[in-house]
């Protein structure tokens, strides 16, 4: 079958494959220890539910306009501009686009900037989606390296090195998935002045897991940090994880009005609004003071902690500290024997220890694996302590 070149090279995502055998393993009837999970696991807000349950009985089920409800749009200008108050004109409902998650909010801006051979650069280990929609687009991926002992953050002179006449957008995430690195407002502003020289650069900054963060208030939003570059930069954020409503697909941008103007005719043609009852839930859970969050902040911090004790008696594994979201990022390169990779060290820790993790392959990271810890107590202090007694058997 002829594919379009768009779509032939495409990946199927790492986390659907583990998933899969996962899955399996279980039909089987092996108990398996699952740190995989790219979502919280904790319920949604009770208003949210709430306000679903009284709109369907409201039949409030019709198309909504493209870009989301009048009221929501407001809601999000208004969390955004709470999130980024050093703006000198602050964003209106005009300049948002609610999306079905953060995902098509990402993938809707690279379709709208990204013409075939345009550079797009983003710091690995990265988000997996991130080359495959630039790919899709027709653009290029540059990658820049970042390391553990930099704590998988980029540096301004390697972004400037990086910086070419075909480089169009640059994206951004913190904090991290798959590190937890997290940029405080200084490291934003430096990364922000060498884009400043650089005016045909535009910025997506995806803030996707901004109110999971581990010390209370290091996490900036970038255009707080750098407000100067409002006119170019595309801030992504939504519900699914600081909102643990993953499965209402409530995402968004923010971003100056000619764009917003093409996210809204690629979205009008392509799914148009999202779910009208989603929409009226955001708007519940926009309402709700950032005081009702931290509990599961907090509940983080600690397995965060947790994890950390434990993995920290093995020395052939060397941990990343993230400063936010819920992944550890773990390089396993001492405890892989020559020529592998960390995807043939996952299967054989789901094999033999019963505990499943994402390979760092697809992460830009192909030594290293991530770990959810948004999972409970439990599971989490016995899957890492399985990890450890794994380890011992190794050789090295
Ligand atoms: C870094 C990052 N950005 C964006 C998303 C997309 O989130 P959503 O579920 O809202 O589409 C994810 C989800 O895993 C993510 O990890």
């Amino acid at each position: 079958m002829r594919l379009s070149s768009r779509v032939a090279g495409l990946r199927e995502s790492a986390t659907l494959k583990i998933n899969a055998i996962v899955n399996r393993l279980k039909q089987e009837g092996k108990s398996i220890y699952n740190l995989t999970a790219g979502e919280p696991d904790s319920p949604p807000p009770e208003v949210a539910k709430q306000v679903v349950i009284d709109a369907v009985r409201k039949n409030l089920s019709r198309y909504t306009p493209t870009p989301g409800l009048p009221e929501l749009r407001e809601a999000v200008a208004a969390h955004t501009n709470r999130r980024q108050p050093s703006l000198s004109k602050p964003w209106s409902a005009q300049e948002v686009v609610v999306s079905n998650g953060g995902k098509q909010a990402i993938f809707n801006a690279v379709f709208s900037l990204i013409d075939a051979g345009d550079e797009v650069l983003f710091p690995a280990p990265f988000w997996l989606s991130y080359p495959e929609m630039v790919s899709a687009a027709g653009g290029t991926s540059v990658i820049l390296q970042t390391s553990a002992a930099e704590g998988y953050r980029l540096s301004p002179e390697t972004l400037e090195s990086a910086i070419t006449p075909r480089t169009r957008l640059f994206l951004i995430n913190s904090p991290s998935n798959p590190t937890g690195a997290l940029y405080t407002r200084e490291e934003l502003r430096e990364l922000g002045k060498v884009l400043e020289r650089h005016p045909d650069v535009w910025i997506l900054s995806d803030e996707i897991y901004d109110r999971i963060e581990f010390e209370k208030g290091s996490w900036c939003s970038f255009l707080e940090a750098n407000p100067g570059l409002k006119d170019r930069t595309v801030t992504v954020n939504g519900l699914s994880k600081s909102g643990s409503m993953t499965g209402w697909r409530i995402g968004w941008t923010v971003a100056p009005v000619e764009l917003t103007r093409a996210l809204i005719a690629l979205q009008g043609h392509s799914t148009s609004g999202i779910c009208s009852l989603s929409q009226y839930a955001a708007i519940a859970a926009l309402s709700l003071p950032e005081s009702d969050f931290e509990i599961q902040r907090l509940q983080y911090l600690h397995r965060r902690n947790l994890a950390l004790e434990v993995l920290g008696k093995s020395e052939k594994i060397e941990v990343c500290v993230p400063r936010g979201a819920f992944y550890l990022f773990v390089d396993c390169k001492r405890a892989l024997g020559q020529n592998q990779d960390a995807n043939g060290f996952a299967e054989r820790l789901l094999q033999d220890a019963q505990v499943a993790v994402v390979s760092g392959a697809d992460f830009g990271a192909p030594t290293c694996i991530r770990l959810s810890f948004a999972v409970d107590e439990k599971t989490l202090v016995e899957a890492c302590q399985r990890i450890v007694d794994y380890l011992d058997t190794l050789p090295g």
